[in-house]
């Protein structure tokens, strides 16, 4: 197919958000910026049109998409026996970074739900897919617009190198302002499972619910067989670079030290060597040497959602410059989007060094 590729402001808004909406309409597909990554949207209740989803992305079958709706109403017509804390987070954090699964309505076709009886749906807070959600009338299925095993996207380039030629539409809309994809919350397990660490951190969602429990498995899978079939999907793997990252965690000496020594040892072997770092480690005397090398800074240590912003390009950027090895500075710090921001760090990488 031929993509159409939109630059939208303030002036031609309209027109290209009634253009998006009418591809929607007539089984297209259109990728657009969210506040956490740009999405690629089909309407969600046409299988034909979320089919085009799966092949555009080269997505596994059976790994399920959520749904990003403008109102209640539209909540309404895909999810039923909604529980009363799920209204609860909607009202503390919609709309905005929060998917919350639910107990799917039989209107959502099997393909858009990966064959489960549940969905995970999204209100962004984003004009553009809202304004599109409501022009087109239906529910979007929008995953991220990355090519499958591809870091999400964080501008509209990252989305055409992936995906023009293979989807109707994309509107460019700049820089998206998360930069990580949404937290999941899986509201059909008691206690409400985490999914997927995001902005909404896991203490946010307890102060307004109560009890959550980890659900996703960094580091280590959880056994519980049946929260397992509830995370089916999760099982599929996520981004990782063609170039094999190796993540260093720990303090802010230990983490510098430990890098300029696996330096040491891939330079000896030959080995071609791109570094991701936070400004603090950059700047020390010992890496006076750092424009030897491919780098990118990610951010302050302290400021981790400016490392979270920054991430996906960084691994793009290193992955495009045919390196053996990625080292990551995982010195940041935990708090704010900090969780979220070393767990995309830990899927990424195949080898971890906590020191
Ligand atoms: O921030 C975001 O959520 C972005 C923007 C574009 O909205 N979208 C996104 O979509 O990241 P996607 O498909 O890449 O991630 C949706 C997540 C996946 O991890 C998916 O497996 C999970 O939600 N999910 C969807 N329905 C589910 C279900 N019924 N049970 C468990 N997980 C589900
Ligand atoms: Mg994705």
């Amino acid at each position: 197919v031929e993509t159409l590729v939109f630059r939208v402001s303030e002036e031609n808004f309209d027109a290209v958000l009634d253009k998006a909406a009418a591809i929607i309409r007539s089984g297209g597909t259109v990728a657009f910026p969210t506040e956490t990554v740009y999405g690629l949207g089909a309407d969600g209740l046409n299988p034909d049109a979320v089919l085009k989803i799966f092949e555009a992305k080269e997505r596994p079958p059976g790994n399920p998409l959520s749904l990003l709706v403008h109102s209640r109403e539209d909540l309404g017509k895909v999810a039923r026996n909604i529980p009363e804390k799920a209204f609860r987070l909607m009202d503390a954090f919609w709309p905005g970074p929060l998917t919350i699964v639910l107990e799917k309505n039989d209107i959502v076709p099997a393909i858009t739900s990966g064959n489960l009886q549940s969905i995970g749906v999204r209100m962004p807070d984003h004009k553009i897919p809202l304004e599109l959600v409501k022009r087109a009338g239906t529910p979007l299925a929008a995953p991220s617009a990355n090519l499958s095993g591809k870091p999400s996207p964080s501008f509209a380039s990252h989305v055409i190198a992936d995906l023009i030629d293979r989807v109707d539409a994309i509107i460019d809309g700049g820089e998206v302002i998360i930069g990580l994809e949404s937290t999941v919350i899986d509201m059909t397990v008691e206690p409400p499972a985490l999914l997927r660490p995001g902005a909404v951190r896991s203490g946010d969602l307890e102060k307004i619910i109560g009890k959550v429990q980890p659900g996703y498995k960094d580091g280590e899978a959880r056994t519980d067989a049946a929260l397992l079939e509830k995370r089916a999907g999760q099982k599929y793997g996520h981004y990782t670079p063609d170039t094999k990252v190796v993540l260093v965690e720990g303090g802010s000496k230990s983490v510098p030290e430990k890098i300029v020594k696996l330096l040491e040892i891939y330079r000896n072997e030959g080995q071609k060597v791109g570094l991701l770092l936070t400004e603090e480690t950059a700047g020390l005397p010992a890496f006076k040497m750092l424009g030897t090398y491919e780098y990118f800074l990610l951010g302050p240590r302290e400021e981790p959602e400016v490392a979270a912003r920054k991430l996906f390009e960084g691994l793009r950027n290193m992955d495009r410059r045919g390196l053996d090895i990625i080292v990551a500075d995982g010195s940041f710090s935990h708090s704010g989007i900090g969780d979220a921001l070393i767990n995309r760090l830990r899927e990424a990488s195949s080898v971890k060094f906590v020191v």
